[in-house]
């Protein structure tokens, strides 16, 4: 199953469209979480409170855990998210807040490191900027640690398309550039 994360908003979403364009490059079940769609809880200490109860009872069926579970189970993740404001949608934060929990996403060892649990090799974060990206450390290279040291998803890769907002651009011509290296996925 790929897990297609998608905090894009506008009808006519560019960053959308680069995303379907890996998307239909595989065979396999996509499953969407849309991000506009969720009420993200706050995290308060009440609801801290009450996740870490569920756990210890043992009640991963919760809807509490839904989205964190469907992570975990994905053989590949695709997040899609607009660049804004020099990273991405506070959407996307609000979903990785919500899914990374211990003992879910994933859990320490008695050294003190780190273990990913999560079953994807790979990720591919999908982005599209007005301008040029200014740092992909802000955006991209937020969700590339994430992947890497919460998940312990080693392959993660950044397909962009910069630009698209300036006077004159060929937003067609941009988005087709984007074919060649959208190609070389597997
Ligand atoms: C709220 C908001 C914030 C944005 N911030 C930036 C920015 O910091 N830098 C930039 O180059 N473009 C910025 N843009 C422009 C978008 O990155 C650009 O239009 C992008 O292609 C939108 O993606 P979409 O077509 O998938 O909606 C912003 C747009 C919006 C709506």
């Amino acid at each position: 199953m790929i897990l297609f994360v998608n905090a894009c908003v506008r009808k006519e979403s560019r960053t959308l469209r680069l995303a379907k364009k890996i998307l239909n490059k595989f065979d396999d079940e996509i499953k969407e979480v849309q991000l506009e769609y969720i009420d993200f809880p706050v995290m308060d200490e009440e609801f801290i409170n009450r996740r870490e109860q569920l756990k210890s009872e043992g009640k991963y069926n919760d809807p509490i855990f839904k989205y964190a579970l469907d992570f975990v189970k994905a053989d590949m993740i695709v997040v899609a998210a607009p660049y804004y404001d020099f990273s991405f949608p506070a959407m996307l934060k609000q979903y990785l807040e919500q899914i990374n929990i211990l003992g879910l996403i994933f859990s320490y060892l008695e050294t003190g490191e780190i273990k990913g649990l999560c079953k994807a090799k790979s990720l591919y974060y999908v982005t599209t900027a007005g301008g040029p990206i200014i740092n992909d450390e802000f955006g991209f290279g937020y969700v590339k640690a994430f992947a890497n040291v919460f998940c312990g998803i080693d392959k993660v890769y950044q397909i962009k398309a910069e630009c698209l907002d300036i006077i004159g651009a060929d937003v067609e011509k941009i988005l087709k550039d984007t074919d060649v290296e959208v190609e070389k996925l597997r």
